[in-house]
């Protein structure tokens, strides 16, 4: 198919931008107030997530703030041993990619840790190598820098909503862990995190979106089709996966239905992974095996 146009503001024509979703063979109306009790229900357990029970917010920020305190540690390590770090968030819409990146420049230094969350390529940008406006973001020596969505758009969204071409897509997925090595080989310590929700969790996340002005924002055309394409970001993500999952640049999976315990597994790995000065495993505490796992076990 041809590439849409990217500088169009909305979805391209045959995008649904009215907020139903068809799940179940029943259309599911997110200006509805409410969303059918079924949905609701089959949230929290959805996509097949091991915990009957959310992580009490108050549970869950006790056991942040220690660990916020060892990622003060490791930006105070990484700042004077001039280390470069990346750690990009992918992940449906809804998926908490956002929530966990506030949680984890929270407390840090802002001088030496920085977010991007790239819109769509401008007509420069179409212009120039793929990778370019990604590779002109990397740290520099002492920096941490988070992306919200990645060069890995076009191993999901691209593709998904037509925006780039098969060939461009497969050529991607060939020349991600070759540019990766590079990076790696050069010393940046680079972690990729796929989280991943069930289905009527996204639903659910997406209507309360819809219904507080305060995330309405955060909405798209893009997420209102992404709703009803379900299954082909299920196989984008499964082939991204399967083609960029390396030795030296691994994905780890974080199954992230539950936010508070999706939050203090992804701070958890990037601790247990960076020997910064004066970690304490203690407090760091082990790995939950059973929403963490590398992408290899993940599609096994
Ligand atoms: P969010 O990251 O908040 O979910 P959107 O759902 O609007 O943002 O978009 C998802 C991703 O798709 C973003 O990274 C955005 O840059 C990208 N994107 C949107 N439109 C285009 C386009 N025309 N071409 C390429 N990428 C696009
Ligand atoms: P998948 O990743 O496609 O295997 O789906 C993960 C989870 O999403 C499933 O276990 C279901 O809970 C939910 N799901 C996916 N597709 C549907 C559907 N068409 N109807 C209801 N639930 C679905
Ligand atoms: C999410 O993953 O929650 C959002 O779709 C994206 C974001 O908040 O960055």
């Amino acid at each position: 198919p041809a590439r849409a146009d990217p500088t169009d503001a909305v979805a391209p024509e045959g995008m649904a931008d009215a907020p139903v979703v068809r799940i179940g063979g029943v259309d599911v109306d997110l200006d509805d107030r409410e969303l059918p009790r079924i949905i609701r229900h089959a949230a929290f357990r959805s996509g097949g997530y091991p915990y009957g029970k959310k992580l009490a917010n108050k549970e869950g920020e006790r056991m942040l703030a220690p660990l916020q305190i060892e990622l003060l540690k490791l930006q105070t390590w990484a700042k004077k041993q001039g280390e470069r770090i990346v750690i990009v968030f992918e992940g449906r819409d809804g998926a908490g990619k956002g929530g966990t990146i506030d949680r984890i420049t929270q407390h840090l230094n802002p001088r030496s840790v920085r977010v991007e969350a790239l819109s769509k390529p401008s007509s420069t940008e179409i212009g120039q190598w793929y990778f370019q406006r990604y590779v002109s973001l990397l740290p520099s020596a002492g920096e941490i820098v988070l992306f919200d969505r990645s060069w890995y758009n076009r191993a999901g969204v691209e593709p998904v909503m037509g925006f780039s071409t098969p060939a461009e897509t497969a050529r991607f997925l060939d020349e991600a862990p070759t540019l990766e090595k590079l990076l790696v080989d050069d010393g940046i310590r680079l972690f990729k995190f796929w989280l991943t929700i069930g289905r009527e969790m996204q639903i659910t996340r997406l209507h309360a979106r819809r219904h507080d002005p305060l995330k309405r924002w955060k909405l798209s055309p893009i997420d209102y089709a992404g709703l009803n394409l379900w299954d082909a970001y299920t196989d984008a993500a499964e082939r991204m996966l399967r083609a960029t999952h390396t030795e030296a640049a691994p994905w780890t999976v974080v199954k992230a239905n539950d936010k508070q315990r999706l939050r203090l597994a992804c701070i958890r790995h990037v601790l247990l992974n960076v020997p910064y000065k004066g970690r304490d495993l203690a407090v760091v505490g082990g790995n939950d095996g059973r929403i963490v796992m590398d992408a290899a076990a993940f599609l096994a």
